[in-house]
């Protein structure tokens, strides 16, 4: 889990959820707050700024130190955590006592349940566990992936870099102020082992400016690996006493980094609803559950998408299509409503649900 590299983008939302479970502490120590990014369209530079446009920035914090602190606060809190059970199955979700069982060390263990929080992942099996035909998936998969690379080295700008080159997309990350993330769009069945660090660096200073590709600090990678663009809801996001949050329930491409923020907006409300339940005896949060973060979770696939849509060279792109891109990169240069509604989808601005609304 801790070894996992995934986006480190936190809407405001996201930090303030985080503040109310009280596990913020580090968060606010290390994160890096950003008040806007920057577009390239080829070499030509717009910056939009969040802050100015939507009110609030982000906080760059690495999702693996997020997880970190969730699993030391849940350490400290003294509650169980079973870790590595094997063979875990779920029952009766549909009845009133449903039970999670799975072996561990050798030993047959079942759990009974009030409610089980399906948290597990897209391949997990909360998702696998539910009958066929009562999920209906909606999903589209992007004909290219991500060669992500990640260097102990300052990042090349003070802010994330979003390039749309004619050679495909590249980004610049970070992770802190010594740490950098850096992305190129490569082709689905591009393999990493054919990428040394050298090509890489070469192809990521291609697609940039000049003047940023000579700043550039490159060393050796700590990691490299392919990620591929997948758009993925299945609905609905409750079965009975079974819910589905995160990536069990939807996947969103990288563009953007809604994926941890979509997954903290399910927890928020599944908390919030369960917390009405015990305390109010009141169903009514958990009836609402599957609408209310599907509406949040089509809100970003459409943002994911229309940015992926926006930034990325698909193969066999012709010129309708780049210059429709073109004259997307255009219009938030020049509408400020165009590069607002970039700028409340990216911070966050339709909240996540049952902290701001
Ligand atoms: C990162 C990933 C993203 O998808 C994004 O939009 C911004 C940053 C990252 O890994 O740092």
């Amino acid at each position: 889990m801790l070894g996992r590299v995934r986006a480190g983008v936190l809407e405001h939302g996201t930090v303030e959820l985080l503040d109310r479970a009280g596990v913020a502490g580090r968060l606010h120590a290390e994160g890096l707050v950003h008040d806007g990014i920057e577009l390239r369209f080829d070499g030509e530079r717009h910056r939009i700024d969040f802050r100015a446009l939507a009110g609030h920035g982000v906080t760059v914090y690495g999702q693996t130190e997020v997880t970190r602190d969730l699993m030391d606060a849940r350490a400290a809190s003294g509650a169980i955590t079973i870790y590595e059970a094997q063979a875990v199955s779920l029952h009766d979700f549909d009845r009133a006592s449903p039970k999670v069982r799975y072996v561990k060390d050798g030993i047959d263990h079942e759990i009974a349940c009030d409610f089980i929080a399906g948290c597990d992942g897209f391949h997990g099996v909360s998702r696998a566990s539910v009958p066929a035909g009562a999920v209906q998936a909606f999903e589209r998969v992007h004909p290219f992936g991500w060669l992500g690379l990640m260097v102990e080295q300052p990042p090349v700008s003070d802010e994330l870099i979003y390039a749309s080159h004619e050679r495909g997309f590249a980004l610049c990350s970070m992770r802190s102020r010594h740490r950098s993330r850096y992305y190129v769009q490569v082709p689905s069945d591009e393999r990493v082992e054919d990428w040394s660090d050298a090509r890489f660096w070469d192809e990521l200073r291609r697609r940039l400016d000049e003047e940023t590709a000579e700043r550039l600090l490159t060393g050796p990678a700590l990691e490299k690996s392919i990620a591929p663009l997948r758009s993925f809801v299945a609905e609905p996001m409750r079965l009975g006493r079974l819910f589905l949050a995160g990536d069990a329930a939807h996947i969103v491409p990288p563009t953007g980094a809604k994926g941890l923020n979509l997954a903290m907006g399910d927890v928020g409300l599944l908390c919030a609803a369960l917390a009405e339940f015990y305390g109010e005896k009141s169903q009514a949060g958990i009836d609402a559950y599957s609408a209310r973060a599907l509406a949040r979770v089509w809100a970003a696939e459409r943002f994911s998408w229309w940015m992926t849509s926006l930034l990325h060279r698909p193969p066999g792109m012709d010129g309708f299509a780049r210059r429709i891109q073109r004259a997307e990169f255009d219009h938030l240069r020049s509408s400020q409503a165009a590069a607002r509604s970039l700028a409340e989808s990216y911070t966050g601005a339709f909240g996540v649900a049952g902290v701001t609304g």
